[in-house]
């Protein structure tokens, strides 16, 4: 710290520097958001300069953001979030009335009917009660107790306070929480984050990304030698892996929880998006249920769902807190969702499809939905003609995430420039084609593999592009470095 005086008073160092900062948060890294992304911002500036480029604009498939990419939003969430938020337009007659009936229950349900009140720490009552309503639905009639419902800001808010709940410990003691490789780099940042021991478990690639419970056995007992292994965090559909769970693999996750004492986090962000034929979606918490109260009764879960995926892709303008009771009941798993879930879901069951002016709702997911089957289809079909590109098939989710092989020549210059190769790879890319993805290394992958992850919301046409793009750029960055 300077101590050097200034007319004769000490002047002393900032409070805050690079070398001061909580060392947690210095290591934290989130690669859907790293170096790559800043280049393609700088290289957009550029172009809008007058910079003359190989292209004329930076296409981002780096991350999961559907209106960005063109998605259309649904109509009717449109116009309840604007009545909700202008509750002027309650009279004006270009609303449906089912729309205005909906805000008004909203806004009732809000300190001074306004939805910039706070609301209840655990969300507003009515909207949850709305959601276990939607869960029961989708479970099958398993019942959902709406005071085990949580309102979040978003998935990531909700996941981060949980996690925060259950680490802690000191050394040997220390929680650690088991993540797929690769990984959504939310829960690595969060668990640098929080000083959480972060264990790695594989997914099985050359099984399209399967989870082995064997693997999370070898990982749990490994783990087991320098910390206190507590969470197992599952994604499905996965992120940036693209695959659905089965139903059995489920089961089995859920017979390992219970024999290895360990509490369950399941991300279903991407329940929605399912493409492949023969997948489903299987909820953890149904199976749980189904699985008796041997399992039901015992094994803790938290469960976690998103407005901002699929054919929402919304925002959340709800103004809310939250914070997650200490306190969670064994017996029924919680659940925790961000609040457009209650004004989507039940705005799509069949008796809400027609709005008071006969505006079909229904189309508009269902049109999102065919065209993201179509662009899975198509994605896993271009990759694999390119030489060098193995693409498993994109079950569910919104990504892809290929293996490339890359020629020594290139892994050796990528070391002389400082950057793991697929960043090497990715960087080359971006800057000959205007094409920004994800390189492999920050999700995390089996050593000496090599990926990128992109997102299938490009519209088709464009996913096309940036397919052929991406397919030239390999042939001719194999050719000059073989
Ligand atoms: C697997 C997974 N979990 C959580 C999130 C975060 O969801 P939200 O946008 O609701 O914070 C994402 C977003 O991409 C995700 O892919």
């Amino acid at each position: 710290m300077s101590q050097e005086a200034v007319n004769g008073v000490p002047c002393r160092g900032k409070v805050l520097t690079l070398d001061t900062m909580n060392p947690n948060v210095k290591r934290v890294e989130y690669a859907v958001r790293g170096p790559i992304v800043q280049r393609a911002v700088q290289i957009e500036k550029e172009l809008r300069e007058g910079a003359k480029k190989p292209f004329t604009e930076v296409i981002k498939a780096n991350i999961g953001d559907a209106h960005a990419m063109g998605q259309k939003p649904v109509t009717f969430l449109r116009q309840v979030l604007a009545l909700c938020s202008y509750p002027e337009l309650l009279e004006d007659n270009k609303f449906p009335e089912d729309a205005k009936k909906r805000a008004r229950r909203i806004l009732g349900a809000c300190g001074g009917q306004s939805i910039g009140a706070y609301s209840a720490s655990q969300g507003i009552e009515c909207v949850r009660q709305d959601v276990a309503r939607y869960i029961e639905k989708r479970d099958g009639g398993i019942p959902s107790n709406p005071d085990n419902i949580y309102l979040s800001t978003g998935a990531s808010d909700a996941i981060v306070t949980m996690l925060k709940l259950l680490v802690c410990g000191e050394g040997r003691g220390r929680t650690g929480v088991m993540i797929s490789i690769p990984q959504y780099p939310l829960y690595s940042a969060a668990l640098a984050d929080l000083g959480a021991v972060q264990i790695n478990y594989y997914l099985d690639e050359d099984k399209c990304w399967s989870l082995d419970i064997k693997e999370l056995r070898r990982a749990v007992t490994e783990a087991r030698q320098h910390c206190n292994p507590r969470v197992l965090c599952i994604i499905n559909p996965g992120n940036p892996t693209g695959q659905v769970q089965s139903r059995q693999c489920i089961e089995d996750v859920i017979r390992f929880a219970k024999e290895e004492h360990l509490f369950l986090m399941a991300d279903e962000v991407y329940q929605d998006n399912v493409y492949a034929e023969g997948c489903a979606f299987h909820s953890f918490k149904k199976v749980l249920f189904e699985m008796g109260p041997e399992y039901s009764s015992t094994v803790e879960m938290a469960s976690f769902h998103s407005t901002s995926k699929c054919y929402m892709g919304d925002i959340q303008i709800l103004n809310h807190t939250v914070i997650i009771q200490a306190y969670l009941n064994k017996k029924d798993p919680i659940s925790l969702c961000s609040i457009l879930i209650r004004k989507s879901k039940r705005t799509l069951q069949p008796s809400h499809m027609y709005s008071t002016q006969n505006q079909l709702l229904f189309p508009e997911r269902t049109a999102v939905l065919a065209a993201l089957a179509e662009k899975a289809r198509l994605t896993e079909q271009v990759f694999n003609t390119v030489p060098g590109i193995t693409c498993n098939p994109v079950q569910g989710a919104m990504y892809t995430f290929p293996r490339i092989t890359l020629p020594q020549k290139a892994i050796d210059k990528a070391k002389e420039a400082g950057q793991v190769p697929d960043m090497f790879y990715c960087m080359r890319l971006l800057e000959e084609e205007g094409i920004c993805l994800v390189p492999g290394s920050g999700f995390g992958q089996r050593e000496g593999t090599f990926h990128f992850r992109m997102t299938i919301l490009p519209p088709t046409e464009k996913l096309k592009i940036v397919l052929q793009k991406i397919r030239d750029f390999h042939q001719r960055f194999t050719q000059e470095f073989s």
